[in-house]
């Protein structure tokens, strides 16, 4: 699918030019290696399960058609230890590739572990008795 977007809109262009001296464009497009040549200071807010991303990418219904897969991308309690190792493997790939923000100077991230997305366009999963919170604050 990205590849077609890269390719449609010829965004070759205006990729960073160090990556692409070693990466295909379509490599570079994505998020892990675009994060390298920002320097814009930036927070970054995302779950480490993003539950768009497992359900949609991770373990799109094309790949994994059985049951187990669907009631686990239902809630993750469902998630039997098999399933729970290849979300880790996700997350751990996620969060390895943050590994490049320590080195930039005034940037943040937030990476927790709750099942969901975009988690601060609501009010449920950003500003609420049972949202992420660090000691007692939270993301307001
Ligand atoms: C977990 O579910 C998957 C199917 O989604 C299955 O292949 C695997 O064997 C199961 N693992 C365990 C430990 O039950």
């Amino acid at each position: 699918v990205y590849d077609g977007v890269v390719h449609l809109q010829n965004v070759r262009e205006v990729l960073p030019k160090d990556c692409l001296a070693n990466k295909e464009p379509t490599e570079c497009f994505f998020p892990a290696e675009l994060i390298k040549s920002i320097r814009t200071p930036m927070f970054i807010l995302n779950s480490a399960y993003d539950s768009w991303q497992i359900r949609n990418v991770l373990v799109p219904v094309s790949s994994a058609p059985d049951k187990p897969w669907s009631i686990c991308k239902d809630n993750i309690r469902n998630c039997n230890s098999t399933q729970i190792k290849v979300l880790d493997a996700f997350r751990n790939t996620m969060v390895g590739a943050f590994k490049v923000v320590e080195d930039k100077e005034d940037w943040g991230l937030f990476i927790d572990s709750c099942f969901t997305h975009c988690q601060s366009l609501y009010g449920i999963s950003w500003n609420s008795e049972i949202s992420p919170r660090l000691g007692n604050k939270v993301g307001n």
